[in-house]
């Protein structure tokens, strides 16, 4: 059984990163998206919120082969917890690549037993980012095209309170 971590802050999730998770689903038996709680961002949604949203999408979707957990602490190590043999990470631009490629040798350089695979998103999508629909959810402009429907309402729903 080949097993894939996609970490991420998820904060929340866009419809980039539902598009790298359908593709991983192609390539492995099993992808467990590993929502970080302990990450240095100041984020708009507690982990439990960024967990639930994502289950919510992946029921929606029927993604059979996904399921979602938070994580704490080194990534490699939680990693080899769940047996997984490949972390996935989304390629969007040129821009991406030097701060992707450092992770990737650091993780290898804590663990050989496991690989980065990136995968690289619909066009489309290579321009969003978290950070830019929350600044434009908060500013009031248009973001619902930048999300699965469940998080277009509840980010609409948190901003409303
Ligand atoms: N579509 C849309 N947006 C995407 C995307 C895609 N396909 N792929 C990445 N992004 C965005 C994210 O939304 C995020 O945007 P933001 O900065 O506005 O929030 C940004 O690109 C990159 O963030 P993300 O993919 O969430 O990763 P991260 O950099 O926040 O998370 C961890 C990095 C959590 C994986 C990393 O810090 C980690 O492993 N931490 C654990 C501790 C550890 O082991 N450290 C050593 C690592 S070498």
């Amino acid at each position: 059984m080949k097993i894939a971590i996609y970490p991420g802050t998820f904060d929340p999730i866009t419809n980039g990163h539902l598009d790298i998770i359908e593709r991983a689903t192609q390539l492995f038996d099993k992808v467990i998206v590993t929502v970080a709680v302990n990450s240095s961002k100041t984020p708009m949604f507690t982990g439990e919120e960024r967990v639930e949203m994502i289950q919510a999408v992946i029921k929606q979707k029927r993604l059979t082969k996904v399921t979602v957990e938070r994580f704490n602490g080194l990534l490699v190590s939680f990693a080899a917890k769940k047996k997984a043999t490949a972390i996935i990470r989304g390629l969007r631009a040129i821009s991406d690549f030097e701060y992707e490629f450092q992770m990737a040798l650091m993780n290898r350089k804590q663990s050989n037993k496991i690989d980065t695979v990136f995968l690289m998103p619909a066009e489309k999508y290579t321009y969003l980012n978290s950070s830019i629909v929350r600044e434009i959810a908060r500013l009031d402009g248009k973001f619902r095209d930048f999300v699965p429907p469940s998080v277009y309402r509840t980010m609409k729903k948190k901003l409303k309170n």
